[in-house]
């Protein structure tokens, strides 16, 4: 087995298969397929290989993290709505033992006073938000860090 650690789950969430209609001003106007286009070739600069997941089902996201072992070495997630309430995910990212970034498109801080909420951002290495695009490089330049040290 190779003592590589190169292998990114990039994870998304409720909604955000819909991005591309969703308010331009907070989320941008790329879609979610021309998004994930974007974190694959940020990660290829940075020598990582991206896996792609993407579900409106919250059980469905949780046995995601349940099968990870061996098949990633690291995560990025954006969970949308998620991040804010679901213990669930919460418990199944902690089971991952895996490094961990949660990647916000808008700047959750400033807006609804739910959003500042995170029950994720413990396990985290990293919470970065109100970047766009933007913050899924820099939460894999982060991963990329924590995985050669
Ligand atoms: C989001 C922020 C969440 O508050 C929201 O529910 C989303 C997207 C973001 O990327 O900015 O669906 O995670």
């Amino acid at each position: 087995m190779s003592s590589v650690k190169n292998r990114i789950e990039v994870m998304h969430g409720v909604n955000l298969d819909q991005l591309g209609r969703r308010n331009a001003a907070h989320y941008g106007t790329l879609t979610l397929d021309e998004l994930e286009v974007r974190i694959s070739s940020a990660a290829r600069d940075l020598g990582l290989v991206t896996q792609f997941f993407r579900t409106n089902h919250e059980g469905e996201f949780v046995e995601r993290l349940h099968r990870l072992e061996g098949l990633a070495d690291g995560i990025v997630l954006n969970p949308g709505a998620w991040t804010h309430y679901s213990y669930a995910i919460r418990d199944a990212l902690e089971l991952t033992e895996m490094p961990a970034v949660e990647v916000h498109l808008s700047d959750v801080d400033h807006r609804e006073a739910w959003r500042r909420e995170s029950v994720i951002g413990e396990l985290c290495l990293a919470r970065i938000a109100g970047k766009g695009p933007d913050g899924y490089r820099e939460a894999l330049e982060h991963l990329r860090k924590e995985l050669s040290a």
